[in-house]
């Protein structure tokens, strides 16, 4: 599973700090991208960190991601409540997707209630601020670390022919904490989503 995780802004999103202080608070999106890749990097992640206006950059980068990506966060903006374009975009992504609001849209107008991209997103982060993309930065990298302690260990439970879960006590790894690993036939760790590896 790769580490390069994508970072996608919608439309707007270039006027933080600017718009709505209310809303969206005082930091910029260049403070935002700072504070991003300083936690991307203690996490060793490889951040791809981009803002467009556009629905077809947005697009463009998604399907970039498909190729490159061990995650995705999206703040898709106005998008999320409008376009089945990227919607079906996201959908095409094997890798988990987080998408996050920066502002709670439930307390908002009706029309942000709805969003596109929640049915195709493992998670959704809303109304923390812009503290929501380092949460979403730290999960994504849970998830990558549990793979790869996944992966180690179906190499482990091959060579010293135990059971997994025997295994993973000895290797001081809770079992339940494999959640991208499933058991095969007692002995063989494949991942849930083989096309991950
Ligand atoms: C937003 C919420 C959207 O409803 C809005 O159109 C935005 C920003 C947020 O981060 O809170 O542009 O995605």
């Amino acid at each position: 599973m790769s580490r390069i995780v994508y970072l996608l802004n919608g439309p707007n999103l270039n006027l933080l700090g600017k718009r709505e202080l209310h809303l969206y608070g005082h930091e910029s999106l260049a403070d935002v991208q700072q504070a991003c890749a300083a936690q991307a990097a203690q996490l060793k992640l490889s951040l791809e960190f981009r803002q467009s206006n556009a629905e077809s950059a947005l697009i463009d980068w998604i399907h970039e991601a498909r190729e490159r990506a061990g995650g995705l966060i999206i703040n898709p903006g106005a998008y999320g409540h409008t376009s089945i374009a990227l919607r079906d975009a996201l959908a095409a992504c094997a890798c988990p997707i987080l998408e996050v609001h920066i502002s709670n849209v439930y307390q908002r107008e009706a029309f942000r209630h709805h969003s596109y991209v929640s049915a195709v997103a493992a998670g959704v982060i809303v109304g923390c601020g812009t503290q929501g993309y380092l949460l979403a930065l730290q999960r994504i990298g849970q998830v990558v670390e549990g793979y790869h302690a996944a992966r180690a260990l179906k190499l482990v439970a091959a060579r010293e022919q135990v059971l997994l879960p025997i295994c993973a006590g000895i290797h001081g790894v809770l079992y339940e904490e494999l959640p991208a690993a499933e058991v095969v036939r007692g002995l063989m760790l494949r991942p849930i989503k083989p096309e991950f590896d």
